[in-house]
């Protein structure tokens, strides 16, 4: 599949920030491209670069190889019951990013043995820098690596047990607003030792950039970065060590561990 056509149906925020990222990437172009939704006038940007946009979601699968729900979770069983008699396992690859929707919930729906995906993004994608969880089920190697390639336009993809999809939505897409949250923290403390609100988010935001960019491009390990900025007796460790006596690690990890038994008891 050298140019698949990829539908993207339910186009809204996920759907459309999934999109723009796919042309921004330039390994798309807009005539692989169709968006759907029923009001298609919001579509408009979309259209005037060229990509196809439709209210018909079944005329979009008949003419895509790649099909990208972007639904809601209560929306996902009426859409594959309208699309079913229109996807083929010999063509069709169906990935869905709607959370809490299962692989064999999908599956069950489906008459034809189609390879399925479920991938969970964080709204990071919208700069195209996600982190994107992929499982997926009755796909061979190179559905897997094309669906991951794709997502990898987007960010970071990784291929994960679909056992693991609830973890990765706390700790990849609730853990963008708990980011949020520690830069604003940081925001508000700098503030406080002399920093106008918006050189404080500034400096806050592109510090926890470069922290990021010491793990993933340096590939290091937090506390070895930290051993290098922790001068014995010195104003790091002494305002490291008064962040843990308040209970910041244990805050964070009962955090994601509430976030966690939240998803699994609704
Ligand atoms: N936001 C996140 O951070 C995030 C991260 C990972 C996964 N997700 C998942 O992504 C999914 C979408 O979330 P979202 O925030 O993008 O939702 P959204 O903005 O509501 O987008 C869904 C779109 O579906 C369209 N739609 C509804 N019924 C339709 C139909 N029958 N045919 C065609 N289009 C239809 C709606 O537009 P019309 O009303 O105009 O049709 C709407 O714009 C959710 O399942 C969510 O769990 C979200």
């Amino acid at each position: 599949m050298t140019k698949p056509i990829i539908a993207i149906l339910g186009a809204g925020n996920i759907g459309q920030s999934i999109a723009r990222g796919l042309l921004e990437s330039k390994a798309f172009q807009a005539e692989q491209l169709i968006l759907t939704k029923r009001r298609i006038g919001q579509l408009a940007d979309f259209k005037a670069l060229g990509v196809r946009i439709l209210d018909n979601n079944p005329q979009a699968v008949s003419a895509a190889d790649i099909i990208i729900l972007a639904f809601k979770p209560h929306k996902i069983k009426a859409v594959l019951t309208e699309i079913d008699p229109y996807l083929k396992e010999d063509r069709h690859v169906l990935v869905s990013v709607a959370t809490g929707v299962f692989l064999h919930e999908i599956r069950d729906i489906l008459s034809d043995e189609v390879a399925v995906f479920r991938a969970m993004p964080n709204t990071a994608i919208a700069v195209r820098e996600s982190m994107t969880c992929i499982c997926g089920e009755n796909a061979n190697g190179g559905q897997e690596q094309m669906i991951i390639d794709l997502f990898n336009q987007l960010g970071i993809a990784i291929k994960i047990e679909e056992e693991h999809m609830d973890a990765a939505t706390v700790l990849a897409a609730c853990g963008i607003a708990y980011a949020l949250r520690f830069v604003r923290a940081n925001m508000q403390g700098g503030i406080e030792i002399g920093f106008d609100a918006t050189d404080a988010l500034n400096i806050a935001s592109q510090t926890v950039k470069g922290a990021a960019a010491l793990l993933i491009e340096g590939h290091q390990h937090p506390e070895d970065e930290i051993d290098k900025v922790t001068t014995p007796q010195g104003c790091t460790i002494a305002g490291l060590n008064e962040m843990e006596h308040r209970g910041f690690s244990s805050s964070l990890i009962k955090g994601i561990a509430a976030s966690f038994q939240k998803i699994r008891s609704s």
